[in-house]
């Protein structure tokens, strides 16, 4: 099983909406049992939480359930048990290369926008003090990034 772990801040708006889009894009391919993800947080202020209102709103509309609860990176485990572990932006990408203190893992860690395929994209916005558009953004970058994943991946299976 090849295992995938989506990082974004506080893992209630970008990354369980890039669990959500990609377990949905795994499942509609059939791939779903081969592949695993989950999502998780640099920082522990939502634990326990549910995805942000706004984000499961904006996800729902396209046909995604948002169901995960929010949690904080672990480093002790993470690194270890995920093959891929995939920031939404610089700072989430320096955080968790910074809690790889031995640099034991470094090329396990990408930014999402790696996979993007027709977006210009280089980060995943952070939506949390915007308005609508801004989960729409965030949902558009996703979409494409899931798509260019789910190649790399088919490729490795
Ligand atoms: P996320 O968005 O990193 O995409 O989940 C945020 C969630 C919470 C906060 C910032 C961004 N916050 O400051 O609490």
């Amino acid at each position: 099983m090849k295992k995938i772990l989506f990082v974004c801040l506080g893992n209630i708006c970008r990354s369980p909406a890039a669990e959500g889009v990609m377990q949905a894009l795994l499942k509609k391919e059939g791939l779903d049992g081969q592949v695993w993800c989950d999502s998780a947080g640099t920082i522990g202020y939502h634990s326990g939480e549910p995805a942000d209102y706004r984000m499961r709103k904006a996800a729902e509309r396209r046909g995604y359930e948002l169901n995960s609860r929010s949690r904080q990176i672990n480093p002790a485990e993470d690194f270890e048990k995920f093959d891929m572990i995939l920031a939404m932006d610089d700072s989430n990408h320096r955080d968790i290369r910074g809690l790889d203190r031995l640099q034991n893992y470094r090329d396990k860690i990408y930014m999402m926008t790696d996979f993007c395929r027709t977006k210009k994209a280089t980060f995943v916005p952070d939506p949390y003090y915007g308005g609508d558009q801004g989960f729409e953004e965030v949902l558009d970058i996703l979409e494409d990034a899931c798509g260019g994943l789910l190649e790399k991946i088919r490729e490795e299976l």
